[in-house]
């Protein structure tokens, strides 16, 4: 079976639709027909300011929330990145041939370093590619399902592992991006031309997916559109009501032409009411189902050790191979 490996960050109470959409439904799909490994990567997440207080719950929420969308640990190994020292043990040797210029060309740091102000970005934030990398390849991974905004990180993550295996001997395999065009980038309610981010939408344009239905309900009815009445899927000149197209779309697995059909001669009021119901449907019993699996932390701890002791298998003997490509003493 061809591997898939992928991780999110810990650095909200809730995933989002974006999260939702964009990559953790190709999650729950590729388990069946893919050696699956998925993590909390919350090695990523102190890159930024965070609230130790908050880290750990979150952590565990996260956990919680990818078991409620339907991951199987029988069907696919989940762990946490901390708890698998190998992931900050690649990334040292990958930092090591990657290009102060090349890293310094990442899209993500530069927004995200121009929005924590320049001397408040740290080298974590700046080698977090590089981590994300190291994520990749210790599990040989064939494919990598995320969103559009990680293509350029996918990409650098290929060059590495090419760069690493013409060096050193073949070790990595070069793995490919998953990104479905349908779902590949949702936007930001308020602003439909931004995308829908944890770091950079407001409260309003998220929907969360654990906020209560009534409150996305709400978010949803007041998302930005425009001044036609016309329901019609055009991202350039309409990208509010494009956005709420593809959105019920992908809920309710049609295409974007089948939703349109459904909405001719109706109204914006119609499209945003019945998305919010949309949104409801899912989002109540996958609230449920998070607040079972956090209703035994010892229960969801145990899944991710044995999740960890699983991906600790497989990525201590990449490093191994690593390891001893690049000339380093074994240990006796
Ligand atoms: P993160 O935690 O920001 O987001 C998790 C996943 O959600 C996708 N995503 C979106 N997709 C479509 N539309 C959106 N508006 C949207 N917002 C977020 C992201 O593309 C991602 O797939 N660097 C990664 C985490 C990471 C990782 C990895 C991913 C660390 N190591 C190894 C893959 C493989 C990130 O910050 O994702």
């Amino acid at each position: 079976r061809p591997r898939v490996l992928s991780g999110i960050q810990p650095t909200a109470d809730s995933f989002h639709l974006g999260n939702y959409l964009g990559a953790l439904r190709q999650w729950v799909a590729l388990q069946e027909s893919h050696e699956a490994f998925y993590c909390v990567v919350d090695l990523h997440a102190i890159t930024v300011e965070h609230d130790p207080k908050e880290l750990a719950q979150r952590t565990r929420v996260a956990a919680a929330q990818l078991l409620g969308l339907g991951l199987d640990p029988q069907r696919c190994t989940l762990f946490v990145q901390s708890h698998v020292p190998e992931h900050a043990r690649l990334s040292w040797v990958l930092e090591c041939i990657t290009g102060f210029g090349e890293a310094g060309r990442m899209t993500q740091f530069k927004d995200k370093s121009a929005r924590h102000g320049a001397d408040r970005a740290t080298v974590g934030l700046f080698t977090y590619p590089v981590l994300q990398a190291a994520d990749i390849l210790l599990y040989q991974a064939d494919q990598v399902p995320v969103g559009e905004d990680q293509r350029q990180h996918l990409e650098l993550t290929r060059n590495l592992a090419q760069r690493f295996n013409h060096r050193f001997g073949a070790t990595f395999q070069v793995p490919e991006p998953y990104i479905p065009q349908a779902t590949a980038k949702i936007f930001d309610l308020q602003d439909p031309t931004a995308k829908m981010s944890k770091s950079a939408s407001s409260p309003s344009g998220i929907v969360e997916l654990l906020d209560p239905p009534k409150t996305s309900a709400k978010k949803i009815r007041s998302a930005v559109t425009d001044n036609e009445r016309e329901i019609r899927y055009d991202p350039e000149t309409k990208p509010g009501i494009a956005n709420l197209l593809t959105i019920n779309a992908a809920m309710t697995d049609r295409k974007v032409s089948e939703v349109e059909a459904e909405y001719e001669g109706r109204g914006y009021g119609d499209l945003k009411k019945d998305l919010g119901e949309i949104v409801a449907a899912f989002a109540e019993p996958f609230a449920e189902r998070v607040r079972g699996y956090l209703a035994d932390p010892a229960e969801l701890d145990r899944v991710l050790a044995h999740g960890a002791t699983r991906a600790r298998e497989v990525s201590g003997a990449t490093l191994a191979a690593v390891h001893e490509r690049i000339g380093f003493l074994p240990p006796a």
